[in-house]
């Protein structure tokens, strides 16, 4: 796992446009498996403003998204379909024919959930997926004790998942109890893995996920399995790391290290 720690958000964010900037030049054609959450909100700015100012083109990428709430439809405006369009597809010149989230409004969940893995392995495989932390430990919607071993599928969210999330909707109650999530055996099956983390709230489950124990108590510490793992973290998110110096030595102030 490559642990880069930046000076602060705005630093971290501009790494993690880096890499995704670097992997669709590099491959134009790129599968990116895209997240949602507050954190990934100026990634998507800085991405708009590449395509603005530098030309960085998204035309023949395709994307996947991690997850979606159950029983909201696309057109919802608290929908991760609203905010992938609102974030991000509205401002670049993504094909939209090739964006791809999981539909909350299916009348099978479950069966979407299985198209949703034949779609993503129809296309090849997900070059690099973005991912969020929860302050759980989850990461799509994979809450605690989700198995290590898991595909698309419906999940139960936690009540602390829900308090986060609440801020979103009107109300707790309204605030979806289930989702559908690529499961985490889905996410390790990316070929590249970058995953954003800043503010203090999320510095416990960081320490947790790089140098706690691999298990399901924990799901994002399955990265730890993935044999191309990035995790960008600001100083706060950073706080709760005991290697720390090592991280620095390796990767000082974020960076490449000799042999990137
Ligand atoms: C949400 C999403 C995750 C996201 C996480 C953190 O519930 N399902 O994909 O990574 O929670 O969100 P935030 O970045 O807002 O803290």
């Amino acid at each position: 796992m490559k642990v880069l720690i930046l000076p602060d958000e705005k630093a971290a964010t501009q790494r993690a446009a880096d890499i995704v900037a670097r992997t669709v030049t590099a491959n134009p054609a790129a599968v990116l498996g895209l997240a949602t959450g507050g954190t990934m909100l100026p990634l998507y700015a800085a991405l708009v403003q590449r395509h603005r100012d530098d030309g960085l083109s998204f035309a023949q990428t395709t994307s996947f998204n991690l997850d979606e709430y159950i029983g909201l439809a696309p057109d919802h405006p608290c929908s991760y379909h609203t905010y992938m369009n609102d974030a991000l597809f509205s401002h670049v010149d993504i094909d939209r024919a090739r964006t791809h989230l999981p539909r909350g409004d299916a009348a099978d969940p479950q069966v979407a959930s299985d198209e949703y893995e034949d779609l993503i392995e129809a296309a090849g495989g997900i070059d690099l997926q973005l991912l969020g932390i929860g302050q759980n430990g989850h990461i799509g919607f994979n809450e605690p004790t989700a198995s290590l071993g898991s595909r698309t599928r419906i999940k139960t969210l936690t009540t602390s998942t829900r308090r986060a999330n609440q801020q979103y909707f009107a109300s707790y109650e309204e605030t979806p109890r289930y989702a559908i999530t690529m499961g985490v055996a889905t996410i390790l099956a990316s070929r590249k893995c970058v995953l954003v983390a800043t503010g203090a709230a999320k510095a416990e489950a960081v320490a947790r996920m790089v140098e706690g124990p691999l298990s399901a108590a924990c799901p994002a510490s399955a990265l730890q399995l993935h044999a191309k793992a990035t995790v960008i973290l600001d100083q706060a998110a950073a706080e709760g790391l005991k290697l720390t110096d090592y991280y620095e030595n390796v990767h000082p102030q974020g960076q490449d290290s000799v042999f990137d």
